[in-house]
């Protein structure tokens, strides 16, 4: 069964040797992709802390914060996360990561989360960065894919959509918005 804190060297070495790669935004904009590191920490920091508010409400931890960056860096130590860094200019403009979830009746499934700044939506990168996880979690071995939005979130609707996922559940009023209303929570999956 899949268990990616025991991926095969070979598995590891598909899923490093892809990056860093270069990917060509609808602009003609050339960005550099790469996996997340240690060395990366600052960067990632100043991304987080360009996002509007907005995006930052709906993440699971504070990501402004230097510590929630260093649980983001040990969950890549202990592979139960995949962050492919998306550079313009030696800035981060966009990340995509796949969440393994652990537990033992969940280890085939990997949630994917997209996160791109303000400044450098609608080029395309949404879609590269969806399409790096997609990737990655079949390296592994994954047997589906997860991805949780918002009705609102329609880009990442059309991104989902494209890549094959399908309505798996609606959960009722599940989130809650900085002014206190509530949205339906919308769970997508992809069989692999
Ligand atoms: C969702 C998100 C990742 C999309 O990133 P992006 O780089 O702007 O996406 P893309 O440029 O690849 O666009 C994806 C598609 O959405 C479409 N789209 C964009 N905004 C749209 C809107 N308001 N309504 C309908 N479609 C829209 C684009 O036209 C594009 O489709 P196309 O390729 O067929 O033209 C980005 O908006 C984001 O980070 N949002 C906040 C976090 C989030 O919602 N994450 C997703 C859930 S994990």
């Amino acid at each position: 069964m899949v268990d990616l804190t025991a991926a095969t060297t070979d598995q590891l070495e598909q899923v490093h040797a892809r990056y860093p790669r270069q990917a060509t935004l609808r602009d003609g904009q050339s960005v550099e992709l790469r996996l997340m590191a240690e060395s990366d920490r600052e960067a990632v920091l100043a991304f987080a802390r360009g996002l509007p508010n907005d995006d930052l409400l709906f993440l699971q931890a504070n990501i402004t914060e230097p510590a929630a960056i260093d649980s983001w860096l040990e969950a890549i130590r202990t592979r139960t996360t995949t962050t492919v860094l998306a550079f313009n200019n030696g800035e981060v403009i966009g990340d995509g990561s796949m969440h393994h979830h652990r537990a033992q009746w969940t280890r085939h499934i990997g949630e994917i989360r997209l996160l791109i700044g303000a400044g450098g939506r609608g080029q395309g990168l949404g879609r590269i960065l969806a399409d790096e996880i997609y990737s990655i979690a079949n390296t592994f071995g994954l047997r589906m894919l997860t991805a949780q939005m918002t009705f609102d979130q329609q880009a990442a609707i059309s991104i989902f959509r494209r890549l094959g996922f399908q309505r798996e559940a609606v959960l009722t009023d599940y989130v809650m918005d900085a002014a206190g209303n509530s949205r339906d929570l919308l769970v997508a999956t992809r069989r692999l």
